[in-house]
């Protein structure tokens, strides 16, 4: 339906786009994994492969769907890593990356959500190039490239199968660490529906929305572009339109496919045109409070999107066509706040708290002042549409909690 945005000048006088992954979707795919992997020259010889997992995907039988598509193959599982814990944890990425080198793993095969892309992304680089997590922070930090990693989602939020970036939590000093950098691509993502189709209606949710945070923040981010633009905004439109029914039909295998193919797209537009406050702010309360990342995500959106309304208002008006508004003869600043309007609802639809306050987050003045500090400093803040200092931040942040 529609148009996209108005034929405005062209601001950007050049940009980058760079995804290397490869990217393989299919029901039932991963029964064929051996195999496919076997075609590509660079991974025929990488055969002690360990498998990074956590418990719940392991109890979901996701592990074993795995095992099965690699039987007869060259590639031997040397070992199933099972310890993330959600969010992940700087000592199990160490303790991972030392099994990895004690066992000489050539080949990682991450199967879960972000939590476990991303410990498989930190232990490759550890394993790789030793040292920490910590001595990698920020971006472009990773001096080379890192034991190949095929990623298989089972979430369906993260975009991690598609992106630049790992976080990680520290749970000594509650904090999230970001680490970006072109060398932790995994080398494969592999997309099968049936992946995804044992995820509870909750998580479904959750990572759902963290999707369409990463596809809003993307399409507004001061480093957009054409490419991720493109990508940003057909991810918001396919998520738009099936994370209800995802939610509300377990058996709907469709759903969850698009959302999967949509959470990827955004994936690939944010590791281009990074995402802005609401990460920001959600990685802080991550942090502090252990929120889940897709619920804290979807708690503070709206009200961000409020924030950067006038930033960029035809934006947020194309964003409200992505959301089937249909009106016309309104102006951009309408047709954003219809489309933060449809984001609010869609939040109440999927049973979403409202704010921080209503999941036992502390609403005193010294958490509102200690979330504006953390999320000020985050990396996140540097590409939000709308700068902003403690003063001007603060009011936001005491309206989400
Ligand atoms: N690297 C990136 O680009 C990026 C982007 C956004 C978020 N993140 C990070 O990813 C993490 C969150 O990842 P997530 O939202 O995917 O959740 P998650 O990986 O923490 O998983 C949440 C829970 O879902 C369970 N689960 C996963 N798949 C399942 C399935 N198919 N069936 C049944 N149970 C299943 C897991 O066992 C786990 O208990 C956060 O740490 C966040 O900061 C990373
Ligand atoms: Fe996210």
């Amino acid at each position: 339906m529609g148009f996209i945005n108005r034929n405005e000048p062209f601001d950007r006088a050049e940009f980058t786009f760079f995804v290397p992954t490869q990217i393989k979707y299919g029901i039932g795919k991963v029964a064929a994994l051996g195999m496919e992997l076997q075609v590509e020259d660079d991974l025929a010889s990488c055969n002690n492969v360990m498998i990074v997992t956590d418990k719940g995907v392991l109890a979901a039988g996701l592990v074993d769907k795995v095992k099965a598509g690699l039987v007869d193959s060259v590639y031997e599982i040397k070992a199933i890593f099972d310890e993330v814990p959600p969010d992940s944890d700087l000592r199990i990425v160490a303790k991972c990356a030392k099994e990895i080198n004690d066992l000489g793993i050539n080949l990682i095969i991450a199967i879960g959500g972000g939590s476990v892309m991303d410990t498989a992304k930190l232990a490759s680089l550890i394993g790789t190039h030793g040292g920490e997590v910590r001595d990698y922070e920020g971006g472009f930090m990773v001096p080379g490239k890192c034991i190949p990693i095929v990623a298989i989602p089972t979430t369906v939020g993260t975009g991690s199968e598609v992106s630049v970036g790992a976080v990680v939590k520290d749970h000594e000093t509650k904090t999230k660490i970001t680490i970006a950098s072109p060398h932790l691509y995994p080398r494969i993502a592999m997309l099968d529906p049936e992946m995804v189709a044992t995820l509870p209606a909750k998580l479904v949710a959750y990572t759902g929305m963290d999707a369409l945070t990463h596809a809003i923040e993307a399409y507004v981010s001061t480093e957009n572009q054409p490419i991720s633009e493109a990508l940003a905004f057909r991810a918001a439109e396919m998520i738009y339109d099936n994370l209800e029914i995802a939610v509300k039909d377990p058996s709907n295998l469709d759903a969850r496919a698009k959302l999967q193919i949509a959470s990827m797209l955004a994936g690939m537009a944010f590791s281009n045109a990074p995402v802005g406050a609401t990460h920001a702010i959600s990685h802080t309360i991550g942090g502090l409070y252990g929120l889940h990342h897709g619920l804290s995500n979807a708690v503070a959106l709206p009200y961000v999107m409020e924030f950067n309304l006038e930033s960029s208002p035809s934006r947020y008006a194309a964003l409200a066509r992505a959301f089937n508004v249909t009106q016309t003869g309104l102006s951009d600043l309408e047709l954003g706040k219809l489309a933060i309007e449809r984001v609010r609802n869609l939040k109440v639809a999927l049973g979403i708290p409202e704010r921080y306050r209503d999941l036992d987050v502390p609403s005193n003045q010294e958490t509102i002042d200690k979330v504006t500090e953390i999320a000020l400093m985050d990396i996140c803040m540097a590409f939000n549409p709308r700068k902003a200092e403690f003063a001007e931040f603060q009011p936001l942040v005491q309206q989400v909690i």
